[in-house]
């Protein structure tokens, strides 16, 4: 029996530039798709996939993120006095009874591997996932929940992927491996964002992560790279001088919602599928005769 995964690291400090001035005091995660903020599509991939901790790495402005997965005594107070108790429970349910919560303060925005390497202590000497909650994934099973089964039986790093345009490489972290399997490869080497005549393929990294803790100790060596930035990208590509690592496109479709066009289209999406809302989104759609 392999050890299941039960923790996961959310990298929420940064500053979500391209929100502006919609982030301007609120973090990019608490952003809704419809009536959830990505955040919590975030933990809820997680805690499907078995995923019992789910650890922050915050920074300034990060308070409604604490604020959203905690107690809301006043609201829940003001529902139950009011006989809501759907809402109530909906509120109530944010995260099952089971999950608990845990924020680090990441000082300085350093990049995602500096982010990911403060939440070491807490991850301890055990496999832990990565997710970034601004690339949404629309999945069933849902994405990391692909890539712990492909853990279980592997027992490597995986990395979630899928293809890019040869023109946006440089927005991504690249990969270049040997196709092992349906959707899945060896990685044979990684790098942060290339220019695309450089790119080694267009196997873009999307923000789903199983790692080994092994990376932790290569992070601390890492020196700044693309962007100025510690990249967990270089930590990841010290770790494949180690260790088999495995990149898997996942199936399912990923919505780039750190941008305002792939937020836009998410919301659109997932306004379509919502149970309450489809028929009159669709009819106004239609009525808009674009
Ligand atoms: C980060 C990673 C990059 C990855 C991307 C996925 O970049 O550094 O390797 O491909 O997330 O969304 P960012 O989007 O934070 O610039």
């Amino acid at each position: 029996m392999v050890k299941p995964l039960t923790r996961a690291v959310f990298p929420v400090a940064g500053l979500g530039t391209r929100f502006l001035p919609a982030t301007k005091a609120s973090p990019k995660e608490m952003l809704p798709i419809v009536d959830k903020p990505l955040i919590q599509y975030a933990a809820e991939e997680a805690i499907a996939a078995g995923i019992d901790e789910l650890i922050f790495v915050t920074g300034r402005n990060k308070r409604s993120i604490e604020d959203h997965f905690d107690k809301a005594y006043e609201l829940e107070t003001e529902l139950e006095a009011k006989g809501k108790n759907g809402l109530l429970d909906m509120v109530r349910t944010v995260l099952p009874h089971n999950v608990s919560c845990v924020y680090i303060r990441q000082a300085e925005p350093l990049g995602l591997g500096h982010a990911v390497l403060c939440a070491k202590q807490v991850v301890g000497n055990e496999p832990f996932a990565v997710i970034l909650a601004d690339d949404l994934i629309s999945a069933e099973p849902k994405a990391l929940q692909q890539m712990v089964d492909l853990y279980e039986h592997y027992r490597c790093s995986v990395v979630g992927v899928q293809n890019v345009a040869r023109e946006e490489t440089s927005a991504y972290g690249i990969v270049r491996g040997t196709k092992v399997a349906d959707r899945l490869y060896k990685m044979e080497a990684i790098v942060e964002k290339p220019k695309p005549e450089a790119a080694p393929s267009t196997m873009g990294v999307v923000g789903r992560y199983l790692l080994t803790p092994r990376v932790f100790a290569l992070l601390e060596k890492v020196q700044r790279g693309a962007g100025g930035e510690i990249q967990l990208t270089d930590g990841i590509a010290a770790l494949l001088r180690y260790e088999a690592i495995y990149a898997y496109e996942f199936s399912g479709k990923r919505y780039d919602c750190g941008n305002k066009l792939g937020y836009l289209q998410a919301t659109v999406e997932y306004a379509l599928a919502h149970p309450e809302l489809h028929r009159d989104f669709r009819a106004y759609l239609k009525s808009l005769k674009l």
